[in-house]
């Protein structure tokens, strides 16, 4: 977690960088920091809170100046709580160094104490305040006599995740580690050069880029001129600068209030790409991306299993995958929060199974961490990141969900992608043993035209806005859903959950008779998913359970089931109807614009819900 922007080059504004910053505030926004140099001196602001108030700080004052070197900072809080001391960069004692950092450095209890041993004086509680003062013992000691030497000798102290930009004020170097978090150089008028967490803070400034690779210490010098260097393989190295072909309009709210609602909006176009080319409709096959094709044709006939790993929304979508793996193929199936599946990865057949693990940012600690025990172990895995770049879709077989960037902490159409990713997935495993099954056409033509469907079913959104309205100010809500409908009632209720802060369940609808009923009364509406199909007159009965206990039901419906539940409950959200694999993906979105309605109209902040950030790289 945590945003680190740095810059080396001519002079530009600082509010430019600060700009830059702005568009990382998801990755974290306790409080927020810059430093810079300025007429031979390293002026330093931060404070906690968000970004915007370190702005105000300023007053007017260094607003409009001009800095050759800066870097700057927003955070998540690990170490230390939100406060302007514990807030980044951190400097050394002469203050001549300074630096900002993502991910925890683990060993710094002893490394602080051995610092203090020496004399240094540290004013944080943080973790990453070791690397300023480190820095600065280091060229005491004459431990390097530029900043790229000291960095290469004090990396093989750390122990963690780390990825930081150090700046030395009096030799006017910079220098960029990534060692386990994500870091990205961008490059423009030929020696300006932007380093950043993540790529819209760059396409500011330029589209060239370079994505660091693990280990390496990307250094430029007092002249400007860079080299990198990784210290996993010891050596110099060479990095081919990438053009990206994203629009900076993706950072932008065109016009909506909030980036939740614009991405909630972008989904037609987001299921259009993610299927772009991989479903061809004159021969109704799924044309995978070549690595993808060629893992599974070479598994195939050894695996009977198929296992979803994820955290968060993206294990929703895996849970998705899970259902759909059962219906559509002849595997045994199974999801796991990724974090937990890490315990138990001893004595698992590896052959047996294919892995698709799942991350929206492809940069989450749990998930990547456990992905990589699988493939050092020789598992068949194969990734599906939306972040293009990341340490998933480059360390890993991968196939990537075509999104775009999802700037709202929330996830929402990242989720649909992830879900229409996973269904071609299955798509492909049912063509290879059977080619000819009429279930596998029809379903790819109803992928085809769903995009049209979810384009009209936003056009008009009155009337779940009303319905919030109705329900904001209940403080539980229960979500129930059965079969394919019940990782969307997960879903719906942790959106609930996040953006508004209102405590909600989700079960499984046949569970709710095993404990949650004792919930049931006239202060805890239930969001009832009801989709028409072979369930519906179960679903039916446990609506009645519901209402013979005082309970309010809003049901989601679809112009099928409306009629059948219509009398039994007290509210309804109607949707077209659907193939029934498509249905969890659009009943999702209007539980989206559900949880966007409630946490709007109590005013809280939807795109950067209170202690969350969108890229968790801490464990
Ligand atoms: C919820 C949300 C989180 C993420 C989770 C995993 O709206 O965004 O639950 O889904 O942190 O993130 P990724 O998909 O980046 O691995």
């Amino acid at each position: 977690m945590c945003g680190v922007v740095g810059y080396k080059g001519k002079e530009i504004k600082i509010i430019d960088i600060i700009n830059s910053l702005k568009l990382l505030e998801y990755r974290g926004y306790d409080s927020a920091g810059i430093a810079f140099s300025y007429n031979g001196n390293l002026v330093i602001q931060k404070n906690e809170g968000k970004i915007d108030k370190l702005l105000s700080s300023f007053n007017g004052k260094y607003k409009d100046i001009s800095s050759n070197m800066i870097i700057a900072h927003t955070r998540w809080a690990t170490h230390g709580i939100p406060n302007d001391i514990n807030a980044h960069p951190h400097l050394d004692c002469k203050k001549r160094i300074a630096v900002v950092h993502n991910g925890i450095i683990e060993n710094y209890k002893e490394l602080k104490q051995e610092l203090i041993n020496k004399g240094h004086v540290f004013v944080s509680d943080t973790d990453s305040e070791i690397l300023s003062h480190l820095i600065e013992d280091f060229f005491n000691d004459n431990k390097g006599n530029n900043l790229f030497e000291v960095i290469l000798n004090i990396v093989a102290k750390l122990k963690g995740a780390f990825a930081f930009v150090a700046i030395d004020n009096e030799l006017q170097e910079l220098v960029a580690v990534r060692y386990e978090s994500p870091l990205i150089i961008g490059i423009f008028d030929n020696n300006n050069y932007i380093i950043s967490s993540d790529i819209p803070s760059i396409l500011r400034f330029t589209k060239k880029i370079i994505p660091l690779e693990n280990g390496d210490i990307f250094y430029v010098n007092k002249n400007n001129e860079y080299k990198i260097w990784n210290f996993l393989v010891n050596k110099e190295v060479k990095r081919n600068i990438e053009f990206i072909s994203w629009d900076i309009s993706i950072a932008e709210k065109s016009g909506y209030k909030h980036f939740m609602l614009k991405e909630i909006m972008e989904q037609p176009k987001v299921i259009k790409d993610t299927l772009l080319e991989r479903i061809d409709l004159n021969s109704y096959v799924v044309n995978l991306d070549d690595k993808v094709k060629n893992l599974i044709d070479l598994v195939i006939d050894k695996i009977d299993n198929v296992m979803y790993l994820a955290c968060g929304t993206s294990y929703h979508a895996g849970l998705l995958g899970k259902y759909y793996t059962w219906e559509l193929t002849n595997f045994n199936s199974d999801a796991f929060y990724a974090s937990e599946y890490r315990y138990i990865t001893k004595n698992i057949n590896l052959e047996k199974i294919l892995y698709i693990i799942i991350s929206q940012s492809g940069e989450t600690a749990d998930t990547l961490f456990v992905s990589r025990e699988l493939k050092n172990l020789g598992a068949n895995i194969i990734g599906i990141p939306n972040v293009i770049g990341s340490s998933l879709y480059r360390e890993f077989v991968s196939f990537p969900t075509r999104a775009g960037i999802e700037i709202g902490v929330a996830a929402t159409k990242t989720f649909t992608a992830q879900a229409i990713a996973i269904l071609l997935l299955n798509l492909y495993i049912n063509s290879i043993k059977d080619e000819d099954n009429p279930i596998l056409k029809n379903l790819i033509k109803n992928l085809n035209e769903f995009h049209i469907i979810v384009d009209k079913f936003l056009e008009d959104y009155m009337n779940i806005q009303e319905l919030a309205i109705k329900y904001k100010d209940y403080e539980n809500f229960l979500y129930l859903g059965r079969n394919l409908m019940y990782p969307i009632a997960l879903e719906g209720a942790l959106k609930l959950k996040e953006i508004s802060y209102i405590h909600a369940e989700a079960y499984p609808s046949g569970e709710m008779k095993h404990g949650p009923i004792a919930l049931i009364d006239s202060k805890m509406p239930t969001m009832y998913l009801v989709p028409y199909n072979e369930l519906i007159y179960k679903n039916l009965s446990n609506i009645q359970e519901i209402k013979a206990r005082k309970g309010k039901i809003i049901a989601l419906v679809d112009n099928k089931s409306l009629e059948i539940v219509r009398d039994y409950v007290d509210d309804v959200i109607v949707l077209p109807y659907v193939d029934k694999f498509l249905q969890p993906i659009l009943f999702n979105i209007a539980l989206q614009l559900f949880a966007y309605f409630v946490a709007d109209l109590k005013g809280l902040d939807v795109d950067q819900p209170r202690n969350l950030a969108k890229s968790v790289t801490v464990e």
